[in-house]
């Protein structure tokens, strides 16, 4: 979800707007926002912030507000669960992300107590609470504080008092909160996407950290009433990240930016005297990184599968033992946490939920944990001891793809920097040096060939479902390959080991069901080959993904890729199946960079 909160001599309605747009990646079930002008005034609707836009009055006038854009986690998305949500003396409203666990508790002791409940919502539970609180304490704030007191779970907050007419009050504990800071004015956002157009300078709040906005700045508090002190920052991000420059979906411009996003994640890293990684935020010594034993890495969604990327690659070129977990499953299952495994933990947002509880966890237990991160300040990237910024620019659509390639490239230069500590040698250092340096022109290269791929995506969108099968190097791009293409075209696609394929699978092969294979010029090379032969025998089309044209028995299409190194194929690997991916949902007439019933930085459980 998505929040704006705004105060200043201008009118907040546009400004919250405008600001909702640039959030609505974060979810887009419903939208409202209210501001305050002789009392609070609301509007709220099911669907998108241009639904919402076109419902806001002209009348909305008012120099403070806050609004929201929502991904259902209570109740089912509707005009009446949209946020804001106020008390029934409609003096407090909230905008909320988050999930407040012992709602229903709270909710039948405000309706013991009298409170009438319009929504389904946890979120509305807590402008019951601040409303009943705020009668008794001097400030909003003191009110936010002790209703939160009472409250189990994760928030993200805004709060307006339609009788503290000057000020709004927010606070964080796990999702995150944003300020921005103003020329006599104050914004406050979940992302600062929201915030870029109008200032640069922002402030990160902390878990536990509550922060009051009026005209003339900010002050930031502890749940105890601490006052605490905070740096603002300048980030580097500005609107023109978030246009669509020209493209007609987001997705587009994002995978046609790679060759560029992929050499400033190379920018300054590499060292051609010496053939190693220049990476300055590890904050490790040789002497540390030759103790690890084992690299076990975490993430969501496209970063667990870049993450395997990253683990071939350190074993590989480390000979470190590595390998890739989803963080959603990690935290759970109360992991041995050894002293000699690094930790790495993977995020674009920097805010996904189930991957910053894994890192709490990890810390909690004394582990070591670097992160490889785009979003420069973000949740994550502070908790973690080091690591790797990838400066790919905000990512907008929904589905990841140019941080999935730069997580990739920044565990190249990981696996070549712990390589060369361990036993890499010279040799192969300069090799992948060079490697990861002809990247971005083979990115452009394979990017060329869109049309071409287009072709073959609305050649094979019809299909119901598609299997998509690599081996080794080749299996995490068969999953990131079937990962976009179900998520923006809903065509049910299914990635296997090409090797386990036998061994289950093969019986859903026929007609009907299309494989994208993954065949890089490697040791594993006729293994593939034959394993294409045995799909075709049963009937099954086949595209392949490769570094040659094979033999029309093997294939019906091929698309060729540029050759890099074996171990950095897997990269370059990836783009058509992006591209792909895109072009089989445009040609099925999708919302490409909305797909429906996801969220780009899910931060609740
Ligand atoms: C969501 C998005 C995915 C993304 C995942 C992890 O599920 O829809 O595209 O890969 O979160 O996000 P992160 O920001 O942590 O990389």
């Amino acid at each position: 979800c998505g929040i704006v909160a705004y105060v200043g001599p201008k009118d907040a309605a546009p400004i919250l707007l405008e600001g909702l747009q640039r959030l609505e990646y974060r979810g887009y079930d419903s939208a409202g926002l209210a501001v305050l002008n002789k009392g609070i005034k609301t509007r709220k609707v099911k669907g998108r912030v241009a639904d919402l836009a076109s419902a806001v009055p002209a009348r909305f006038k008012g120099g403070i507000g806050i609004g929201h854009t929502r991904w259902a986690t209570h109740g089912v998305p509707s005009d009446v669960n949209a946020h804001p949500h106020l008390d029934s003396s409609e003096r407090i409203a909230v905008v909320h992300n988050g999930i407040i666990e012992n709602a229903d508790e709270l909710r039948a002791k405000l309706t013991a107590d009298g409170a009438e409940f319009a929504s389904e919502t946890d979120t509305e539970v807590l402008a019951h609470l601040i409303a009943r609180t705020v009668k008794d304490t001097d400030t909003l704030a003191d009110a936010v504080r002790t209703a939160l007191k009472s409250v189990v779970g994760t928030y993200g907050i805004a709060v307006l008092d339609a009788e503290r007419p000057g000020e709004v009050v927010v606070a964080r504990n796990g999702s995150p909160i944003v300020l921005g800071i103003g020329e006599k004015e104050m914004f406050a956002a979940s992302d600062v996407a929201a915030l870029v157009r109008y200032t640069r300078q922002v402030v990160h709040l902390e878990d536990g950290e509550l922060a009051v906005l009026d005209s003339d700045g900010f002050h930031t508090f502890t749940m105890d009433a601490r006052e605490t002190a905070k740096e603002p920052l300048t980030v580097d991000w500005d609107a023109g990240h978030y246009d669509t420059g020209g493209y007609e979906h987001y997705l587009l411009k994002e995978i046609s930016e790679q060759p560029e996003t992929v050499a400033r994640t190379l920018r300054g890293r590499l060292d051609d005297r010496f053939h190693i990684a220049h990476l300055g935020g590890l904050n490790l010594t040789p002497h540390e990184t030759r103790a690890f034993r084992r690299v076990k890495i975490i993430g969501c969604g496209s970063a667990y599968y870049s993450g395997q990327i990253g683990a071939q690659l350190i074993e590989e070129l480390a000979r470190i033992p590595a390998d890739a977990e989803p963080a959603s499953e990690f935290r759970y299952r109360n992991p041995v946490v050894e002293h000699d495994t690094l930790y790495v933990a993977i995020s674009q947002s920097g805010e996904t939920y189930d991957t910053l509880a894994a890192v709490q966890e990890l810390k909690r237990k004394g582990g070591r944990v670097l992160g490889i991160v785009n979003t420069v300040g973000s949740a994550i990237a502070r908790e973690c001891d080091g690591g790797v910024y990838l400066h790919a620019g905000p990512e907008v659509s929904v589905a990841s793809t140019k941080a999935f390639t730069s997580t990739a490239v920044a565990f190249g230069l990981l696996a070549l920097h712990f390589g060369r500590v361990h036993d890499l040698s010279p040799a192969d250092g300069r090799r992948i040096c060079e490697g990861l340096r002809r990247l971005p022109g083979q990115i452009a290269e394979i990017l060329e060939k869109e049309q071409e791929i287009a072709e073959l995506a609305r050649k094979y969108a019809g299909h119901p479902s598609m299997m998509f099968v690599g081996r080794v190097r080749g299996y995490p791009v068969a999953r990131e390959g079937a990962q976009k293409l179900k998520e923006i075209s809903y065509v049910h696609a299914e990635a296997y080991p090409a090797s386990e394929l036998k061994h289950g699978p093969l019986a859903l092969i026929g007609p009907d069901m299309p494989t994208v294979a993954i065949v890089p010029d490697d040791e594993l090379l006729d293994k593939n080959l034959t394993t294409l032969g045995e799909i075709r025998a049963r009937g099954g089309q086949v595209l392949m993904v490769g570094h040659r044209v094979a033999e029309p028995k093997l294939v019906d299409d091929c698309i060729v890729v540029p050759k890099n190194e074996v171990e950095l194929d897997p990269i370059l690997l990836t783009i058509p199946l992006q591209i792909f991916a895109y072009h089989a949902a445009v040609a099925l007439g999708r919302d490409v960079d909305k797909p429906r019933n996801l969220a780009k930085s899910v931060t609740v459980e």
